[in-house]
């Protein structure tokens, strides 16, 4: 029974040991944060400062009687013509989500109030860049605490792992 415990142990620690690092996920921007897709909000200012990468995603949440969320071209978005949109992203219940699966600029707007009271975002996508080979310090997000963690682990996780084996096979 003993061994057999043991023998879990070392399997489940092999286990833990080959599952794959969580890698940099997509990121979910909800668009305005607190103020959501609202009039007077300038969203120019609200992508100040963010970069945005390929598989992230712009979360609206809005009255959908008022608004909605069209893509359009960069002429129109520069003029706030709804008229012939890109692409229609409201699905109905004023809350819609953008995919940012493209690496290119998306041009979103009201087109309900014709970008009413500034309602209209622009953004470019870019390809995630890859990787750093090692994790920054100065980067405490939780991704990287994992990876640190791991990091600092996996010797341990290789010495217990091994020092179990050696227990399994002097008992058998
Ligand atoms: C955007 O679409 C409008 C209308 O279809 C067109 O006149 C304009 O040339 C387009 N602009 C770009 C940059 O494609
Ligand atoms: C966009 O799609 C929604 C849901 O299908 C529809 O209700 C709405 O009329 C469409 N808007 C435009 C401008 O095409
Ligand atoms: C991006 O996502 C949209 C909506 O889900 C889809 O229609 C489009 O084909 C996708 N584009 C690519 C390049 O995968
Ligand atoms: C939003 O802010 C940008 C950058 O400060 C500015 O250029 C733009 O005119 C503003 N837009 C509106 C609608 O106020």
């Amino acid at each position: 029974m003993a061994r057999l415990m043991v023998l879990i142990v070392a399997v489940v620690l092999v286990f833990l040991m080959a599952a794959p690092m969580p890698g940099v996920t997509a990121k979910k921007y909800t668009v305005g944060d607190n103020k959501f897709w609202n009039p007077n909000i300038n969203y120019t200012i609200w992508a100040q400062g963010k970069h945005f990468y390929l598989d992230d995603w712009l979360y609206f949440v809005f009255d959908r009687n008022q608004h909605n969320i069209l893509e359009v071209n960069k002429t129109d978005y520069e003029s706030c013509i709804a008229d012939h949109p890109i692409r229609n992203w409201t699905r109905g219940a004023g809350r819609d989500v953008v995919t940012l699966n493209e690496t290119k600029h998306y041009y979103l707007l009201d087109g309900k109030g014709g970008c009413y009271g500034g309602m209209k975002l622009a953004v470019r996508v870019d390809k995630l860049p890859p990787p750093p080979k090692s994790a920054p310090i100065k980067n405490i997000g939780s991704v990287s605490m994992v990876t640190g963690f791991a990091q600092f682990m996996l010797p341990v996780a290789v010495f217990s792992v091994s020092s179990v084996w050696d227990m399994i096979l002097r008992m058998w």
